[in-house]
């Protein structure tokens, strides 16, 4: 980037599934760092974690003092950047938060860096929130088609990886695909139920209307991104035994007709966005193929739906820990710098 202020840059969670991303695409990007500090529980405190060639030494968030911080990553779970991102944010730092726990607040901005950049300069808290995996890769698919034609709904079915969970739900898929090979008991940790060779209709917590919280994220995270509190949203969440890469079945119903071709071309002109949609076997993207490792967000399989006039069938995508996750925190610290965040006098 061509930008003479260097901020000092924290990354909080340094040693989880999106921390450790986080740090790589800092360094992979040239983000403008004059110091990264990696910052986890005591647990990890003293253990070191990758930046570029180099090693840095993790250290405790409970005891750090954020005061020189310009901008803090947040990647450690909703009760920790409760707990912390306030701290953070009155220390005067620029908290993006990876966690739920302030993606529903009115004075806390969503922000996907392809699809409203210019939300996150109104953030009266000092904190801006990164959207959920699975809303993420669909909102920069839906975006230049909403442009272009207005959705009214959108029906979507997720295959989502296991990367989503966590780190520990990474070991569980291994070590229970390894047990089941060897004719062992694959005993369930970190899921209700046998994950490996297994899908499950179940994602976050089960709520009073029936639907779970990560299908309700949908819901809400998409009406407020795209600002429009019309777009009806019918979401069903799938984990699949698949290590890296979400998955989405995607139909819209538009209030202007949208033909196959014509939102071909709109993808193939937006920004994040790579079409691979060719009918033959192998012509679309899946995560093992295509996204996972990857920033872009793939779209295949677009096709009319023969049941509704108005209606577009689409595959979507992405890295959940890159595009869903850390590469987005990053993009929108980017979006800060080019947007003139001043750095701390001290190493500015
Ligand atoms: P730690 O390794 O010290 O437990 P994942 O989502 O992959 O499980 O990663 C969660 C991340 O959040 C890890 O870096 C973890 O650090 C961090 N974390 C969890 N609880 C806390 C806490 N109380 N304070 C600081 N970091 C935490």
């Amino acid at each position: 980037m061509s930008n003479s202020r260097q901020f000092k840059v924290a990354v909080v969670g340094a040693t989880g599934a999106v921390g450790e991303v986080m740090l790589s695409i800092l360094h992979e990007r040239g983000f403008p760092a004059s110091e990264v500090i990696a910052l986890a529980s005591a647990r990890s405190a003293g253990s070191k974690v990758k930046f570029g060639n180099h090693d840095i030494v993790v250290r405790d968030l409970a005891t750090f003092d954020p005061s020189d911080i310009d901008i803090a990553l947040f990647s450690a779970g909703g009760s920790v950047s409760k707990e912390y991102a306030p701290k953070f944010a009155a220390a005067g730092a620029v908290v993006i938060d990876n966690s739920s726990a302030f993606r529903n607040d009115d004075h806390v901005p969503l922000v996907v860096s392809e699809v409203n950049p210019e939300a996150a300069r109104e953030r009266p808290h000092g904190i801006i929130a990164n959207p959920n995996c699975s809303t993420m890769q669909l909102m920069v698919a839906l975006k230049p088609l909403h442009d272009a034609a207005r959705i009214e709904r959108i029906n979507i079915a997720t295959y989502q990886s296991v990367s989503g969970t966590g780190q520990k739900a990474l070991e569980e898929l291994g070590r229970q695909t390894a047990n089941l090979l060897a004719f062992r008991e694959a005993e369930p940790e970190v899921y209700p139920v046998q994950i490996a060779f297994n899908v499950i209709p179940h994602g976050g917590d089960f709520m009073d209307n029936g639907y779970t919280t990560e299908e309700m994220k949908l819901v809400w995270e998409t009406r407020k991104i795209l600002a429009d509190d019309t777009i009806l949203v019918n979401a069903t969440v799938v984990r699949v035994p698949v290590f890296y890469g979400h998955s989405e079945a995607v139909t819209i119903e538009t209030r202007d007709k949208l033909t196959a071709v014509r939102a071909r071309e709109l993808l193939e002109a937006a920004p994040g966005i790579e079409v691979v949609d060719e009918a033959r076997g192998g012509g679309y993207p899946t995560p093992v193929t295509h996204a996972s490792g990857k920033d872009p967000v793939y779209v295949g399989r677009i096709r009319e739906d023969l049941s509704h006039p108005r209606g577009l069938n689409l595959w979507v995508v992405a890295d959940n820990i890159r595009k869903g996750a850390a590469l987005n925190a990053v993009q929108i610290a980017e979006v800060l710098v080019a947007d003139g965040l001043p750095a701390k006098a001290a190493h500015g």
